[in-house]
């Protein structure tokens, strides 16, 4: 097939629900990505945070071969020695004693949310979430109703009850929204990525963790996005010196294969009875064994390091590209390897993203305005001078 016969059939056969570009990927090695028709692609999009190994890296295509070989699915009505595996790597490596394994970010946030729920219902009868404007939780309707951002709501009201929202980055509303009794938890990603990677305040996440703390509140983390050592740390929460009650994990966990994860603390875990909740295909051999190769490279190849050098590089590259373009160019931003350029325009930020992809290096665009660039954790400084020099050439054609 080529390019046009693939969207005349999707056109014909798939549920329209995502705007496409209209490129067909079939191949992808390292940071690059070959599509239908021969042409090279530097991926700073690592499919949204997922590939943060790069493409059919060496250890998630053993571990991938090796364990469909063996077995590829078991229901949890069994044990199942991968999935123990990866939630020891998982427990000795966070604030977390016990793990909940699942297939998405949805799916580990909507759990969340349940375990919450019944966390908060023997903790005197607390039921409501606290939520950030702005913030990006997932699509399923617990998980949407938790995302602070009205466009994704429309047309599916109502939504699950239970949730306040206030501004993200600012303790005061939310140290006002605790003041309610029957809230059980607070939950928050450390940056808002699809929100156009938002950075909140140094001091803001000690506080909230200060405030939870003080009213008997859970504090959740949602880092599907950021979690896996894209902020130049294993989970961002690392970066202030505070550990929240759950956290969720998706995305780069099971290395492409779909895997989510709820890690909770001891005496918030034991909330989750048998029974109470679960998935099919949640934990299953195949992805886990993946996620354990995923987890093993990360920690074990320097990989951390990297985001944190590379990110630097990158953020003080594009900076200085900001500076040079203040007509184009509102703000640069980033933490280790994911970093946002917000422009003062949503035609300019259209069109730069458009020719970024034109001339092989693919970005994000989101919320109009901001590019936002999530290269994968291996990237080397010249895959890094590549990048820049394709969107300073952008920048050129369009000023
Ligand atoms: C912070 C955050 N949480 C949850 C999700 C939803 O994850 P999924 O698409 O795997 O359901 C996303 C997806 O972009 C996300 O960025």
């Amino acid at each position: 097939m080529n390019t046009e016969t693939v969207i005349s059939k999707f056109q014909r056969y798939v549920i329209n629900n995502y705007s496409r570009y209209p490129i067909v990927f079939v191949k992808g090695k390292g940071c690059w990505l070959w599509d239908i028709e021969g042409k090279k692609y530097l991926d700073f999009t690592t499919g949204i945070a997922v590939t943060n190994l790069g493409h059919s890296h060496p250890a998630v295509v053993k571990a991938i071969g090796e364990q469909s070989r063996r077995l590829i699915h078991v229901s949890n009505l069994f044990y199942v020695e991968p999935q123990v595996e990866l939630a020891e790597i998982l427990v000795k490596h966070s604030f977390a004693d016990k793990v909940f394994f699942c297939n998405s970010g949805a799916e580990a946030n909507e759990s969340a949310i349940k375990l919450a729920r019944r966390w908060g219902r023997v903790n005197g009868g607390r039921y409501k979430i606290v939520s950030a404007l702005g913030s990006f939780h997932g699509r399923t309707l617990g998980a949407l109703s938790a995302t602070g951002q009205k466009r994704y709501h429309e047309g599916f009201k109502p939504l699950v009850g239970g949730f306040k929202f206030v501004p993200y980055g600012k303790l005061e509303p939310l140290g006002k929204a605790l003041e309610d009794d029957k809230v059980c938890a607070v939950i928050l990603e450390p940056i808002q990525g699809e929100n156009g990677v938002i950075i909140p305040p140094e001091d803001y996440l000690p506080g909230v963790r200060e405030l939870c703390t003080k009213r008997g509140v859970l504090l959740i983390l949602d880092e599907v996005q950021v979690g896996l050592g894209r902020t130049g740390r294993l989970f961002a929460y690392e970066h202030y010196g505070i550990e929240p009650d759950v956290m969720t994990l998706a995305k780069a966990l099971g290395g492409g294969i779909p895997a989510g994860a709820v890690l909770a603390r001891e005496e918030v875990a034991i909330h989750l009875t048998p029974g109470s909740h679960g998935s099919t295909l949640g934990g299953n051999p195949l992805a886990m064994f993946s996620g354990c190769a995923v987890l093993r490279t990360i920690l074990g190849d320097g990989l951390i390091d990297n985001a944190a050098r590379m990110g630097e590089y990158l953020l003080e590259r594009l900076k200085t590209l900001g500076r040079k373009h203040k007509e184009l160019v509102k703000d640069v931003r980033g933490k280790g390897l994911i970093l946002g350029i917000e422009f003062r325009s949503k035609e300019v930020a259209k069109e730069i993203t458009r020719r970024c992809m034109e001339k092989g290096l693919l970005v994000i665009l989101t919320q109009d305005k901001v590019i936002r660039l999530l290269p994968p954790l291996i990237v080397s400084r010249e895959e890094v001078d590549y990048a820049v020099g394709k969107i300073q050439e952008s920048f050129g054609e369009v000023c």
